[in-house]
C-alpha cells in the first residue's frame, strides 16, 4: 500500500516537472502571444482581392493592442480563441488578408496554436511558410483557396497531431491553374506521422503526382479523404479497403489512376462517393453500384464503365444525388430505379441508354433531371413529367422525342432552365410563357409553332435570360421577343428567316443582350439600317451566311466577337470600325466590301484584336503598314481580293501571328525572309501573287519560321534553286505530332465563351480543298508552278513530317532523289510537269500512307516500282514518261514487274476493323481529314469513319 502510494507521489511529482519544464521553455504569456498576434496584422496588408465569401470582411482591423479591452485581451479579438491561458485557435479565413507571410512570422511563435485556419485570402502565389511546422500542437490547419503555389513544406508532413488538413483549391493567381506541389515522399511521411489523429484530409487539386502509397490504409480514422486532382497513377492499393469510417471519398479526376472495384467493397459507411474521370478495372459488371447502402451521393460521371445500370441500385434507397453521366452504359434503365424516390438530383445524359424511361413520377423531390443525348426509343413526354413539381433544371435534349409536349408538363412551374433541343417536339409556344420562372431555354432543332402572340402577353412573359431557337424553321422574328427587356444570349440561327430584321429588334433587352446569332438565314437587311450600336452590352455578333446587302453594320463599342462573313456586303469599311477597341475577332470575309483597308485599322491591331479575316472581298490597294510590337493577331487572312504592293514589313512585329494567307491577290515581292524570326508562325500562304526572285535564307536571322508547318507558295514566279537551306530549318515539318488538336482561337471571359476555328483552302490531290478546320498535325509544303529549277535537293528528307508534297510545274531536273523514301507520313506527292529523269526510285515503296502521287509529264524512265501503295495510282500518275510495268500496259523487259499485283485489301464483313497497317492508314487520313478513298476504295465505309470519329471525341 505505501509502497503504491509512493509510487503516485512519484508519478504526481514527475507531471509538475513536466508542466514546470514545459512553462519554462514556450514561457510565452498571454500579453506576449497578443503582441505576436498584433505584429502579424502588422505583416499584413488588406486587399479584397481574391476572396470567394461574400461574408468575407477584414478581420484583423479591429484588433488593437490600445484599445480599452487592453493588450492582454487579444483572446476578444475577431478570430482569436483562447484556453487555459494561451492563444488557441485563429481563423482568419475569409479576412481580405493579403501578401506573404515569412518563416519568420510571428505567427509562428505562436506555438500553443491548435487550429489555423487562413483559408480565402490572397497569398498571392507565395508559398506555403516552413514555419508552420513550428506549430507542433496543431490539430486543425485550413490553408485552401488561398492563392498559395508551388511546394508544399515538408514541414506539414512532420506535424504530429493533425486531425484535420485542408489544402485545396489553391489557383495559381495569373493562369486560374492549380500549382500546389507536394512530393510523394513528404505525402507518405504526413501519412505516417499522423494516422493515429488523421480524421480530414483534403488535398484536391494538389499536385502529388506519384502512385498511391500503400500506407494511407494505416489512416483508420479517417472520415473523409478528398484526393481529387492530385494527378496519383498506378493502382488504388487494396489497403484502402482498411479505411473503414470513410463517409467521403473523392478520387475523382485522377486521370491515370486505376481503381479496382473491390478495394471499396468494404467501406460501407460511405455516404458520399466521387469517382468521376477515373478508370476502373474492367469486370464489366457493375452490380457493386448497388452494395453502399449509406450513399447519398454518387458521382462517376467521365469514367468509362460501358455496363448496363445494374438493378441492385434500387438498393440504394438513400439517393439524393446520382451522377452517371458519360459513363457508356448501354441497355436499359431497370424498373428497381423507381426505387430512388429521394432522388433530388439525376443525370443519366451522354450514355447509350435504350429503350425507355421507367416512371419517375414518385421522384417528388427531384430539382434537376438530366437525360439528354441517349438512345431512347421514340417517346413522347410522358403525363407523369407533370408530377415533378419541385424541377428547376430539366434537360433531355437529343433524346429522341416526338410530338406534343403534354399540358401537364406546364404545371412545372419551378423550371427555370429547359433544354429539348435536337427532339423533335411540336412546341406551342404559348405554353411555354406559362413556366413563369424559366430563364434559360433551349428548344433548337424542334418544330415550334408560334401564334401570334399580341402585345398584352407582355406582362405574362417570362424574362428569359437564355434563348435558342436556332434550326427551329422560323420564317419571321418571333414576335414575343419585343417584351423580352433581359435576355443575354439569343441564338436565331439555322432558320429561314428572310427579309428585313424589322426595326423593333434593335429595342430588345438593349442594356442587357450580350451576344446575338442569326447565323445561316435569308435575311437581306435592316429595316432601320445599322442600329446595332442600341445594344449597349453587346459582344458578340454574328450574322454570317445571310444575304444582307447592306454596307457593313456598326456594332457597339463593347463587341469583342463580331463576324458579318458570306453576305452581300457592300461599300468600304467604315472608319467607326476602328474605334470598336474592345474587338477580338473580325471576320468580313466572303462579302463584296470595296475601297482600301483604312489604316486606321491600326487602332484594333494595337488593341486585343486576334483574328482579322478579310478574305474575298474585292479590296484593292496596298496594305497599309499599321502592325505594332502591341499586337496580338494570330490570324490574318486578306486572301482573294485585289491587294497590290509589298508586304508590310511591320507584319514582323506581330509576335503572335500564326496564320498569314495573302494568297490571290496582285502582290509583287521576293520572298519576305523576315517573317522567318515570327516564331508562332505556323501557316504561310502566298499562292497566286507576283512573288518572284530567288528564295535564299538569310545569314543574319537567327531563327527561320521554327513553327510553319504549311506552307504555300504555288502560282507565283519564284526562281533558282528549291530553298533547300530552309528545308533543314523548318524543324516542325521533322516531327510527328501527336496531339490532335486544331488550330483555333477562343474568345473567353464571364459572359461569352465562342471558338474560332482557322481555315485555309489547298490544293490537295489536283483538287481546291476547303480546309474549314486545320488539325495542328496537318503538314504540307506547295511550290508549285513557279520557276524552280535545279535538283530536288537530298535535304528534302528532312521533311520526314509532312503529309503533302507539291513541286510540280516547275523546272525541275535530275532524278528523283531515294532518300523521298524517308518522308515516311506522305499522303499525296506531286512531282509532275518537271523535267525530272532517270528511274522512280524503288525508296518510295516505303511510303506507306501514299494515297495520291503524280509524276506524269517528267522525262522518267524505266520501270514503275511495285507493291504496298503502288499498286493502287493508275495510268494517270504516271503519263507523260517512258515508264514500264504495272499499271502500264507497257510491259519492262522483266516480265515480274509487268504482272497485276495481287489485290491486298478484302472486304471482311465480319470484323469492325480493318487489319494490319491499312488500319493505320485510315487512322491517319481520317485524323488529318484527307480522303483515302484511292487507297481503299470502298473499303473505307462509314463504318470505320463513325468507329473513329467516335473515338476521337472522347
Ligand atoms: C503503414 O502501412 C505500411 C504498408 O501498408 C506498413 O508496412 C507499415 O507498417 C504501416 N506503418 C504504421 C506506422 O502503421
Ligand atoms: C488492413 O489492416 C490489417 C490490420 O491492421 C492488416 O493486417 C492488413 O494487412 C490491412 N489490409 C491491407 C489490404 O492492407
Ligand atoms: C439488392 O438488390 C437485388 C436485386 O435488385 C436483391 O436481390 C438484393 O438482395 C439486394 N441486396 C441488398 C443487400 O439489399
Ligand atoms: C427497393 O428498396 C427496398 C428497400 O427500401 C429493397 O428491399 C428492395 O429490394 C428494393 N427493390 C429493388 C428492386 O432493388
Ligand atoms: C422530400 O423532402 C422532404 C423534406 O426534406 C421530406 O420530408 C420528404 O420525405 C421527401 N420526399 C421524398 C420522396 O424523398
Amino acid at each position: 500500500m505505501a509502497r503504491s502510494i509512493h509510487v503516485f507521489f512519484l508519478i504526481l511529482l514527475l507531471h509538475v516537472l513536466e508542466s514546470a519544464l514545459a512553462n519554462k521553455l514556450s514561457s510565452l504569456s498571454l500579453a506576449d502571444e497578443c503582441s505576436l498576434l498584433f505584429q502579424l496584422k502588422q505583416s499584413m496588408t488588406i486587399n479584397k482581392s481574391g476572396s470567394y465569401d461574400p461574408r468575407a470582411y477584414p478581420k484583423v482591423a479591429s484588433w488593437n493592442l490600445n484599445g480599452s479591452d487592453g493588450a492582454g485581451n487579444c483572446c476578444l479579438w475577431d478570430g482569436v480563441e483562447c484556453r487555459f491561458g494561451h492563444v488557441i485557435g485563429l481563423d482568419l479565413s475569409s479576412s481580405f488578408l493579403y501578401g506573404t507571410i515569412s518563416s519568420n512570422n510571428s505567427l509562428f511563435d505562436l506555438i500553443h496554436l491548435r487550429t489555423l485556419n487562413l483559408a480565402d485570402n490572397n497569398f498571392h502565389s507565395s508559398q506555403i511558410p516552413s514555419g508552420i511546422g513550428r506549430l507542433s500542437q496543431l490539430a486543425n490547419l485550413n490553408l485552401s483557396s488561398s492563392f498559395f503555389s508551388g511546394k508544399v513544406p515538408k514541414q506539414i508532413s512532420h506535424l504530429r497531431n493533425l486531425v484535420s488538413l485542408d489544402l485545396t483549391g489553391n489557383l495559381y493567381i495569373v493562369y486560374n491553374l492549380y500549382q500546389l506541389e507536394l512530393q510523394s515522399s513528404d505525402f507518405q511521411n504526413l501519412v505516417q506521422n499522423s494516422s493515429e489523429t488523421l480524421r480530414e484530409l483534403f488535398l484536391s487539386r494538389v499536385n502529388i503526382d506519384s502512385e498511391l502509397p500503400a500506407s494511407i490504409g494505416n489512416l483508420t480514422h479517417l472520415n473523409i479523404l478528398d484526393l481529387s486532382w492530385c494527378g496519383f497513377t498506378g493502382t488504388l492499393p487494396a489497403s484502402v479497403s482498411n479505411l473503414t469510417q470513410l463517409t467521403f471519398l473523392d478520387l475523382s479526376v485522377n486521370q491515370e489512376l486505376l481503381i479496382p472495384i473491390p478495394h471499396l467493397a468494404s467501406l460501407s459507411k460511405l455516404k458520399y462517393l466521387k469517382l468521376g474521370d477515373a478508370i476502373f478495372d474492367r469486370n464489366n459488371s457493375c452490380d457493386w453500384l448497388g452494395k453502399f447502402p449509406n450513399l447519398f451521393y454518387l458521382d462517376l460521371s467521365y469514367t468509362s464503365l460501358n455496363c448496363e445500370i445494374p438493378s441492385s441500385i434500387g438498393n440504394q434507397t438513400q439517393l439524393r444525388e446520382l451522377y452517371l453521366r458519360s459513363i457508356g452504359m448501354i441497355g436499359q434503365i431497370p424498373s428497381s430505379f423507381t426505387n430512388l424516390t429521394h432522388l433530388t438530383a439525376l443525370d443519366l445524359s451522354e450514355n447509350m441508354l435504350t429503350s425507355s424511361l421507367p416512371s419517375l413520377e414518385s421522384f417528388s423531390n427531384l430539382t434537376s433531371l438530366s437525360l439528354s443525348y441517349n438512345n431512347f426509343d421514340r417517346w413522347k413526354l410522358p403525363d407523369w413529367f407533370g408530377k415533378l413539381n419541385k424541377i428547376t433544371y430539366f434537360g433531355i435534349s437529343d433524346a429522341n422525342l416526338y410530338g406534343e409536349i403534354p399540358s401537364s408538363f406546364f404545371n412545372l412551374t419551378q423550371v427555370e432552365e429547359l433544354y429539348l433541343y435536337g427532339n423533335n417536339l411540336t412546341v406551342d409556344f404559348n405554353l411555354i410563357f406559362s413556366l413563369r420562372k424559366l430563364k434559360y431555354l433551349d428548344l433548337s432543332g424542334n418544330n415550334i409553332t408560334l401564334s401570334v402572340i399580341d402585345s398584352h402577353r407582355n406582362e405574362t412573359q417570362p424574362k428569359f435570360k437564355y434563348i435558342s431557337l436556332a434550326s427551329c424553321n422560323l420564317k419571321v422574328f418571333p414576335e414575343f421577343l419585343r417584351f423580352q427587356n433581359q435576355l443575354e444570349h439569343l441564338y436565331l440561327d439555322n432558320n429561314n428567316m428572310e427579309g428585313l430584321v424589322p426595326g423593333w429588334m434593335w429595342n430588345i433587352s438593349k442594356d442587357t443582350l450580350l451576344e446575338l446569332t442569326l447565323i445561316n438565314n435569308l435575311l437581306m437587311g435592316f429595316e432601320q439600317h445599322s442600329p446595332l450600336d442600341s445594344w449597349v452590352s453587346l459582344q458578340l455578333l454574328d450574322l454570317s451566311n445571310n444575304m444582307l446587302h447592306e454596307s457593313i453594320p456598326v456594332p457597339p463599342p463593347t463587341i469583342e466577337f463580331f463576324s458579318v462573313s458570306n453576305n452581300n456586303l457592300t461599300g468600304e469599311i467604315p472608319p467607326s470600325i476602328c474605334d470598336l477597341t474592345s474587338l477580338h475577332l473580325l471576320d468580313l470575309s466572303f462579302n463584296n466590301i470595296t475601297g482600301s483597308i483604312p489604316p486606321c485599322l491600326e487602332k484594333l491591331s494595337n488593341s486585343s484584336l486576334t483574328v482579322l479575316n478579310l478574305r474575298s472581298n474585292i479590296l484593292q490597294g496596298t496594305i497599309p503598314n499599321i502592325f505594332s510590337t502591341e499586337s496580338k493577331l494570330e490570324m490574318i487572312d486578306l486572301s482573294e481580293n485585289k491587294l497590290e504592293g509589298q508586304v508590310p514589313r511591320s507584319l514582323e512585329n506581330c509576335d503572335s501571328l500564326r496564320l498569314l494567307d495573302l494568297g490571290y491577290n496582285f502582290l509583287e515581292d521576293m520572298f519576305p525572309v523576315w517573317l522567318g524570326a515570327l516564331s508562332e508562325l505556323q501557316v504561310l500562304i502566298l499562292k497566286f501573287n507576283n512573288f518572284h526572285g530567288i528564295i535564299r535564307m538569310p545569314a543574319r536571322i537567327k531563327v527561320n519560321f521554327p513553327k510553319l508547318h504549311i506552307i504555300d507558295l504555288s502560282y507565283n514566279s519564284f526562281s533558282g534553286d528549291l530553298p533547300h537551306q530552309y528545308f533543314q530549318e523548318w524543324s516542325t515539318m521533322k516531327e510527328t505530332k501527336a496531339n490532335t488538336t486544331y488550330m483555333e482561337t477562343y474568345i473567353e471571359d464571364d459572359s461569352i465563351f465562342k471558338t474560332y476555328w482557322f481555315s485555309i483552302h489547298m490544293t490537295n490531290k489536283g483538287e481546291k480543298m476547303d480546309y474549314k478546320k486545320i488539325m495542328n498535325t496537318f503538314s504540307a509544303v506547295d511550290l508549285s508552278s513557279n520557276m524552280f529549277r535545279g535538283k530536288i535537293p537530298e535535304s528534302i528528307k528532312t521533311l520526314s513530317g509532312i503529309l503533302l508534297l507539291n513541286l510540280s510545274n516547275n523546272e525541275l531536273s535530275g532524278a528523283i532523289p531515294p532518300s523521298m523514301g524517308n518522308l515516311i507520313r506522305l499522303e499525296a506527292l506531286d512531282i509532275s510537269g518537271n523535267k525530272l529523269s532517270g528511274m522512280i526510285p524503288q525508296d518510295l515503296v516505303q511510303l506507306n500512307f501514299l494515297a495520291f502521287l503524280n509524276v506524269s509529264n517528267n522525262n522518267l524512265t524505266g520501270p514503275i516500282p511495285q507493291g504496298k501503295q503502288f499498286n493502287t495510282f493508275s495510268n494517270d500518275s504516271y503519263m507523260g514518261n517512258a515508264l514500264c510495268g504495272f499499271p502500264l500496259s507497257m510491259k519492262c523487259g522483266d516480265s515480274e514487274a509487268s504482272k497485276p499485283p495481287k489485290v491486298s485489301f478484302e472486304e471482311d464483313t465480319e470484323s469492325y476493323f480493318p487489319n494490319g497497317s491499312d488500319w493505320v492508314v485510315i487512322l491517319i487520313g481520317a485524323v488529318t481529314g484527307l480522303v483515302i478513298g484511292l487507297v481503299c476504295g470502298d473499303y473505307l465505309s462509314t463504318k470505320y469513319y463513325r468507329w473513329f470519329s467516335q473515338r476521337s471525341r472522347r
